[in-house]
């Protein structure tokens, strides 16, 4: 097959192109190259395009392929809370482009979506648990999700939503909790824990969500939305204190600061339905996370660059008064 990846020079777009090369299938990743978009990041065999997954002319500009993978997104909710202009246009256009593209086509859509729009849990989601989404970002999400299933229900367009966990490993870029405090603690710099650090994610490996995907695409049901979660929930706190025991970073770096407006205590799936398909994660997070500090520590010439110009700018407008104001944890 010609697969099109939409984001696939962002993290879990590129781990995912690297699968399907790794089954020989042809790739052509449309990439925007937003502040978290790497060339460097699309794996050697894949054909890349520059351009937008939310302007049909780019999309068209990819050639005829037999089926597409949507993981162009604006991801961080912190960002969202700040100015969600570009989430609607990415998540929601984006989407509603590209399902649009597939009708046309007459080929399959897999759209990959979050937890997220499910909102705040206290007890693990199904498929079909209304979306209640909390954030400017998950409610983008939300609303991608939503256009792709209407074409699904109006026009018969062969498509899929997956719904992943919070996901970690290489090549995330270090705005999100696991890389932004791997990257502080290895030099040196503090850990802006959120509020009392009690909130709980559940944590799956890149690889892990990448089988599920690709699972999804192959065998998903048309008009089928599947969970992904690892059940591995884990406190933040939790994750912070083995980020600084895996550094060997100072614990007095780690610092309570100011909660994020809107934050959600808990997210939990249940992931059933894919496990009926034969899918089971294969990475705990004790390893999986200790392979990943590995992999920061071993290549900080990929993230060291990242950290300056516009980060910067936004490190400091979104952390330089919690700091001011932090707590010892
Ligand atoms: O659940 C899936 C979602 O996971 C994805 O859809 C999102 O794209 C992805 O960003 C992630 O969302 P979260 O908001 O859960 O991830 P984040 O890494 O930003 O935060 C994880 C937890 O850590 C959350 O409770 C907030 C907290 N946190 C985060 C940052 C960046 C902190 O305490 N301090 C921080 O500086």
């Amino acid at each position: 097959m010609r697969i099109l990846v939409a984001g696939g020079a962002g993290f879990i777009g590129s781990h995912f192109t690297e699968r399907l090369l790794a089954a020989h299938e042809d790739v052509v990743v449309l990439d925007k190259l937003t502040y978290a978009g790497n060339e460097a990041n699309v794996p050697a065999g894949a054909q890349f395009a520059r351009g937008d997954a939310a302007l049909i002319e780019d999309v068209e500009a990819v050639g005829t392929v037999d089926a597409i993978v949507n993981f162009a997104a604006e991801t961080h909710v912190d960002r969202s809370i700040l100015g969600a202009t570009e989430f609607v246009r990415t998540d929601v256009l984006g989407a509603l482009v590209l399902v649009q593209h597939a009708h046309r086509q007459g080929i399959r859509l897999v759209h990959v979506s979050t937890d997220e729009v499910y909102g705040d849990l206290t007890a693990p989601a199904r498929e079909d648990a209304p979306l209640r989404p909390s954030s400017p970002y998950s409610a983008s999400k939300a609303g991608g999700d939503l256009q792709v299933l209407a074409a699904v229900r109006t026009f018969g367009v062969d498509a899929c939503v997956t719904r992943g966990s919070n996901t970690y490993g290489a090549r995330q870029y270090p705005e999100k909790l696991i890389p932004l405090f791997v990257t502080n603690a290895l030099d040196g710099e503090p850990l802006p824990l959120y509020g009392d650090g009690r909130q709980v994610r559940d944590w799956l490996h890149v690889e892990d969500h990448c089988t599920a995907i690709e699972l999804v695409l192959r065998e998903g049901a048309p008009g089928g939305v599947y969970n992904v979660g690892a059940d591995d929930e884990r406190e933040n706190r939790e994750v912070a204190a083995r980020i600084l025991k895996l550094t060997g970073a100072d614990p007095a770096l780690l610092r309570h600061v100011d909660d994020r407006l809107g934050h959600d205590r808990r997210y939990a799936l249940d992931s059933s339905k894919l496990h009926a398909l034969g899918w089971r994660p294969q990475h705990r997070f004790e390893t999986g996370l200790a392979d990943t500090v590995a992999w920061y520590r071993d290549n900080r010439a990929w993230w060291g660059p990242l950290k300056s110009g516009e980060y910067r700018a936004y490190y400091e407008q979104q952390y330089a008064e919690r700091f001011n104001t932090s707590r010892p944890a």
